[in-house]
Formats: C-alpha cells, structure tokens, sequence
C-alpha cells in the first residue's frame, strides 16, 4: 500500500437535522490525484473543509500525513494545504498580485521569492502578466479562478483541495490546464482531491474516482 495522506475516521456531520455523513472512513493515497464526483448538496464541499480545518466534524478524527489536524494550530497546518475554494474567494481589496502572494506572506517568504513565484505560475495558467495590478472585479470569472488557483499553488504543498478549480474555464482553456496539471504532477506528485462535476475531468485527471452517495464515498473504478 503507498503513502496515505489522508486518513478520515468514522466522520459524523450534519447541519441542523440534515445529515451529511455518518461513520465515514476514508483513506485518501498521497502522490495521487482523487477525483471527487457527486449531487450538488451531497456534501463535497463540506468534506474538503472538514479536510482542511475550517469545520470541525461532530465526531470522527482526520489525519494529514499520519498527524491529527492540530486544530489550535490549524495556521500551521495550512501552509501544507493548497485549498482552491469552489467560490473563488479572492479578496476584492488586494491586486491580483497580491492575492497570489498571500500564502507566501503568511509563510514569511521574501518580496523576491514570492513575485518570482507568482510570475511563474500566472504563466503557467495563461494569465498575462499585465492583470496582475489589477483588482478582482476587474477580471474575468474564468480568470478570477486561474488567480485562485495560483494562490492555491503558491508554496508548492503537498496536499491541494481543489473545490471545483476549472468549472469557468472555456473547453481550450480548460484543456490546456489539465496538461499542466498532469504534468506538474508527472514532475512533482503530490496529493490532490478535486472536486468535479465533469465526468471527462475526472476520467482525464483522476488516478481515483469517488462518488459521494448518501452520505458515503465509493470508488467508480
Ligand atoms: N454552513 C452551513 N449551514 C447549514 N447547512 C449547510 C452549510 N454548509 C452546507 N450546508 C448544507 O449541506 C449540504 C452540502 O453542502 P455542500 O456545499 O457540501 O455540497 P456540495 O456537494 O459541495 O454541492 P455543490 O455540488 O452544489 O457544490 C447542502 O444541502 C447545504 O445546504
Ligand atoms: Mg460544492
């Protein structure tokens, strides 16, 4: 068996009366990318923000890379965590540059490092170098994204959540970044859960395919 980078256990959540999982137990492989499939409202969402600290499940535990999710230090834990959230969520006040470099400033990487980093990546995803002055409202949806998914990247961690990260993206676009990134994972494999709705996605990118169905996630091949 390889490396387990994701360790979930018996996982119990609900909102109000709804119940999103009962008992979930999962293991999800580190160096792979798990392609996420399943309802609008199944919970997907809800299973990568348990992943990443920012919701506590009601009972159960989750481990990143054999360590429990430390959740007074959950700071810490995220530099490890490229999460790319299905609302985009950029902030409206800060450039596109700057919403890019974020992690790095929360990393403590220096001016250099960080614009360095920044440029290589807005190339990667095809964004030209002169919308990085400019604000998010000021972009595309599909380019709001890629800058989202730039911050995702950033510090190069060796888990990434993807909510969802290409579903804006024009069939060429959208192509295109799939290449990059399976060859960003072909040269540095790393654990990825992405969420889709696309089945080609998930065929194309997916080392794993999951399907979230009442309340548990089965594989499809
Ligand atoms: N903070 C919250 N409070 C109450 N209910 C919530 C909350 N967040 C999510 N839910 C509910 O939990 C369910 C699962 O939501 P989630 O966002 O995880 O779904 P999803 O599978 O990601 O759906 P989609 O494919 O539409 O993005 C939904 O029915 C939603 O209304
Ligand atoms: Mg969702």
């Amino acid at each position: 068996m390889s490396e387990i980078a994701i360790h979930l256990e018996n996982l119990s959540h609900r909102f109000g009366s709804q119940v999103l999982f009962q008992n979930l137990s999962l293991q999800i492989e580190a160096n792979k990318i798990t392609v996420i499939l399943g309802r609008s409202g199944s919970g997907k969402s809800t299973l990568l923000q348990i992943i990443n600290g920012l919701i506590v499940p009601d009972e159960g535990s989750v481990q990143l890379f054999g360590q429990p999710l430390d959740y007074r230090n959950i700071h810490q834990a995220r530099l490890n965590i490229g999460y790319a959230v299905q609302q985009v969520g950029l902030f409206p006040h800060l450039r596109v540059i700057d919403n890019i470099m974020l992690p790095g400033k929360l990393a403590g990487w220096n001016s250099e490092k960080k614009k360095k980093r920044a440029a290589e990546l807005m190339e990667l995803v095809s964004l030209p170098s002169s919308h990085s002055e400019k604000f998010p409202y000021q972009l595309s949806g599909g380019e709001q994204q890629r800058v989202g998914l730039c911050r995702a990247i950033l510090l190069n961690p060796p888990l990434m959540l993807l909510d969802e990260p290409f579903s804006s993206l024009d069939p060429d676009t959208k192509a295109e970044i799939h290449q990059e990134v399976l060859k960003l994972q072909r040269t540095e494999p790393r654990c990825i859960v992405m969420v889709t709705h696309d089945p080609e996605e998930a065929q194309k990118l997916g080392d794993v395919q999951l399907k979230f169905e009442n309340g548990q996630l089965t594989p499809t091949i």
